[in-house]
């Protein structure tokens, strides 16, 4: 075996950070949600935001990607990307997508099945119009996905687009702005000792959410 696969295949790691009990959770999953985010925030976990979205494709493939939440709102999770890329095609044919936060410094992960819809261009323009104008160009210059010849057309695209917006406001592209992922179901997933792991899960029915415990 190589070094390298012993060391995969032996490395153990035991959790023993907290526990999560059915009796004391909130009957809303957003506010469980909230609360471990305040908290892995006050914790200063590496990449709070960050969280993993998977879609399946057209042809029946799924992929994953990390994006960051930008916004937490009464319905779901806002993030922002490029409408024309592989994820937004992803999601116009398929629009149920599967989101994954992992804190790791929490021994917690929290898994969200929902649908993902384009958030009103308003909010798009809003949080477009705070971006520094770096991102905001780069918005324009990446064709995201698609097929680049080497970083140099890209570099010399945010050249050619810096001046074209030179001393104006850089306006949205139309192809880009937010998705909110609309839940129906969560999992709450605390690391506990000898693999005895908590999972708390809520499955929506009709305006309320059932709770349930299972298995790890
Ligand atoms: C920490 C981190 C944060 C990221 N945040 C975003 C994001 O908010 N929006 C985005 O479109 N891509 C983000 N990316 C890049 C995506 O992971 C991905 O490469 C890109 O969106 C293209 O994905 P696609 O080809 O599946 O559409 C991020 C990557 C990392 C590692």
């Amino acid at each position: 075996m190589s070094d390298i696969n012993k060391k995969i295949s032996s490395e153990r790691r035991d959790f023993d950070y907290g526990t999560l009990d059915e009796s004391n959770v909130p009957e809303s999953p957003k506010q469980l949600f909230e609360a471990w985010f305040k908290e892995a925030l006050d914790k200063m976990v590496m990449e709070p935001y960050a969280f993993h979205i998977a879609t399946v494709s057209k042809d029946n493939i799924p992929s994953t990607r990390v994006v960051y939440l930008r916004s937490i709102e009464e319905n779901g999770f806002v993030f922002f990307t490029n409408y024309k890329g592989k994820k937004g095609q992803d999601i116009s044919y398929n629009p149920n997508v599967c989101a994954n936060f992992f804190w790791a410094e929490k021994e917690r992960q929290i898994r969200i099945y929902g649908v993902a819809e384009k958030i009103d261009s308003e909010f798009s323009d809003a949080y477009f119009a705070n971006r520094p104008r770096e991102s905001q160009l780069g918005a324009w210059a990446s064709h995201q996905s698609e097929e680049l010849e080497n970083h140099k057309e890209l570099t010399d695209r945010l050249t050619e687009l810096d001046l074209k917006y030179k001393d104006q406001e850089v306006p949205r592209p139309p192809h880009w702005g937010g998705y909110i992922i609309k839940p129906n179901y969560y999992e709450f997933w605390q690391g506990r000792a000898k693999r005895l792991h908590d999972r708390i899960t809520y499955k929506k029915q009709n305006d309320s959410w059932q709770i349930k415990r299972v298995n790890p």
